[in-house]
């Protein structure tokens, strides 16, 4: 009961324009599904408001409105961001609505990598992480949420090609909800891919976690 009623009040407050401008400082105009922002989206949130010393940020998947990349530029105004997504439909729509906001970032489409060429000295990224198993019907835009192999594939991929655009003192944000990935497995996946795990963010009442990452190379 109390699981059921928590989860309609967040429904509620995350697709919300007033409550997303009180929270983020982001108004928000044409938008193409209802869901703003999650927990995990959060818990990032928390973990960027202490980040003062990065100068070169990359919000990877940054979703109908780069609200990340647009979040950081707002607190950090001397910053070079560059906000991606693999949707064309949320590249379009990020424009705008930057444009509305007056945050003056890059944003473009990329499949992960594939369309970046260049270093970054911060990456952040919610990825999909519900495990593609769980999916019940077709979605317009499956790669919000959905991904292979425990939900963990694109997440790897990610980890994997993120070595090559990381300056020396390059750091990653990963966004994690531990409701549908337990940390156990997210702390395999990392020192697997070959980081290390600097920091870890939580907030109450949020399932979702921040791993704060360094690449063993470096
Ligand atoms: C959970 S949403 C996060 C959206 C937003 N950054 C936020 O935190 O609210 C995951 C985002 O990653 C994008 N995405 C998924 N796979 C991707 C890929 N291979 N390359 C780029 N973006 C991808 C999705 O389209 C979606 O916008």
């Amino acid at each position: 009961m109390i699981g059921k009623l928590y989860y309609i009040i967040l429904k509620f407050i995350r697709s919300s324009k007033i409550i997303t401008s009180y929270i983020w400082g982001i108004k928000i105009d044409k938008f193409l599904h209802n869901t703003f922002w999650d927990l995990t989206t959060l818990v990032l949130k928390k973990e960027l408001n202490d980040i003062k010393q990065k100068k070169k940020y990359l919000d990877m998947g940054c979703g109908q409105f780069a609200i990340l990349g647009q979040f950081f530029k707002k607190i950090n105004i001397s910053s070079d961001v560059t906000s991606v997504d693999i949707y064309e439909k949320f590249v379009e729509n990020s424009i705008n609505n930057s444009e509305l906001n007056k945050t003056n970032i890059k944003i473009k489409k990329s499949n992960l990598f594939s369309n970046i060429d260049e270093k970054f000295d911060l990456i952040s990224f919610n990825p999909p992480y519900v495990p593609s198993s769980q999916k019940k019907y077709e979605l317009e835009f499956p790669n919000i949420r959905y991904s292979e192999h425990e939900g963990l594939k694109t997440t790897h991929d990610f980890l994997i090609e993120s070595k090559n655009y990381l300056m020396n003192d390059g750091e990653i944000l990963l966004g994690i909800n531990t409701f549908y990935v337990s940390q156990t497995h997210c702390n395999k996946l990392i020192s697997e891919t070959g980081y290390r795990v600097e920091k870890i963010t939580k907030m109450k009442f949020n399932t979702s976690i921040v791993f704060r990452l360094k690449s063993l190379r470096y």
